[in-house]
């Protein structure tokens, strides 16, 4: 049998991680600014998260949500401590897709409405409904687009209360920054009137927070820079370095009912002690101000050059806009100087590194980008 055959490969075989450092199966070594596409928060085989999957693993590695799971509270517990959104509650589940499905469904049931606003540019995942959310033809079926999705611009708050004023709208869902679309960060303004409107509206406001959450921007969700609160936050990516995980927070007005949600894999046993392990890792290594200054340092030091439109981001989810297709540069950067980088579109490199990157391997990279550029 053969693998269907979806993905653009690159020729390169990882075997080995750990912390930035890649190696493939001829011990070749490279530098990992893309950390897996924002998964690696933590570092890669980091001992701690290692050790805790291990333990786990010797305990028990998998019951169904039908008994008691202490780690799930617990995690509940850390997560709102460290997020400071200790009065909402959790739920876990397995991807970023699955908590965009959740909380659009959640604002459904909350709202009795059906019809979902996001945004031109917008990425929430493959499954039916965050597909249907997301602004790309290519990848929405027949089948995906019978969703009631209505797309806005980002930025454009009159449009949304437009849409908002004709009464059938159950949520407006907005990415902390959007990743996929190109690194565009939604203004303070922007988001502070979307958290209005929704509430004059009786809309629910989500945040997809799957690839801008859990520390990357410096601060917990991306979104915190602004002071808004929205009614549900969706996780994914970092929140497990690695292992399968994601998760929604729910604002208390949301009355659960049993059956309302369900899985039958998230918030396992493994799932639950990678993800402690990680906000163990962030909290003790100070990830997060980390994340904040080397991205700081990064996005101040890339060389002024006709071929570098814009560099937009926060902390360490940075996008670098080009004149220029990037295909040759990333190709360049990975086989020649063997730096992995991520992309969006055909002109933007976007750099989304385990939040432990130092400041000596940015550096690393500012001077073969810079090499690169002459
Ligand atoms: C903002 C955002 N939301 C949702 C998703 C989907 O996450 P997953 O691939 O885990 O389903 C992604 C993945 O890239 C994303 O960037």
């Amino acid at each position: 049998m053969e693998l269907f055959d979806v993905y653009s490969l690159f020729d390169v075989t990882p075997v080995r991680a750990q912390g930035c450092t890649v190696w493939d199966q001829k011990g070749q070594e490279y530098l990992d600014l893309y950390g897996g596409h924002a998964v690696i928060s933590v570092g890669h085989s980091h001992p701690r998260y290692v050790a805790a999957l291990k333990e786990q693993l010797d305990r028990i590695g998998f019951y169904s949500n039908s008994v008691r799971n202490p780690l799930q509270e617990e995690l509940a517990r850390r997560i709102g401590e460290a997020s400071g959104y200790g009065d909402y509650s959790l739920f876990l589940d397995n991807s970023g897709a699955e908590s965009n499905e959740n909380a659009a469904k959640l604002a459904s049931f909350h709202t009795g409405k059906d019809r979902i606003i996001a945004f031109r540019r917008s990425f929430h995942g493959r499954t039916s409904g965050a597909v249907a959310m997301t602004d790309n033809p290519a990848i929405v079926s027949p089948f995906n687009a019978q969703h009631k999705v209505t797309f806005c611009e980002l930025g454009d708050a009159a449009a949304v209360e437009a849409e908002l004023a004709r009464g059938d709208v159950a949520g407006v869902i907005v990415e902390g920054i959007q990743g996929c679309g190109g690194i565009h960060v939604p203004s303070q303004e922007f988001l502070q009137d979307l958290s209005r409107l929704c509430k004059r509206h009786g809309a629910v406001l989500i945040l997809d927070e799957v690839q801008s959450g859990y520390g990357r921007t410096g601060k917990f969700f991306a979104h915190q820079w602004t002071g808004v609160r929205p009614d549900i936050i969706t996780m994914g990516k970092g929140i497990a370095n690695g292992f399968p995980c994601g998760g929604i927070l729910i604002a208390p007005q949301f009355q659960a009912r049993k059956g309302m949600l369900g899985t039958t894999f998230g918030g396992n046993y493994l799932a639950c002690a990678a993800a402690l392990a990680v906000l163990d890792i962030i909290e003790q290594e100070d990830l997060m101000a980390n994340a904040l200054s080397v991205g700081e340092h990064i996005m101040a030091s890339l060389p002024r050059s006709p071929r570098i439109k814009e560099v937009r981001g926060k902390g360490l989810m940075i996008g670098i806009e080009m004149a220029e297709s990037v295909a040759p540069l990333r190709r360049a950067l990975l086989y020649d100087n063997h730096i992995f980088t991520g992309v969006a579109g055909q002109n933007m490199i976007r750099l989304l590194p385990p939040l432990c990157l130092t400041k000596a391997q940015a550096d690393h990279f500012l001077r073969t980008f810079n090499k690169l550029l002459v």
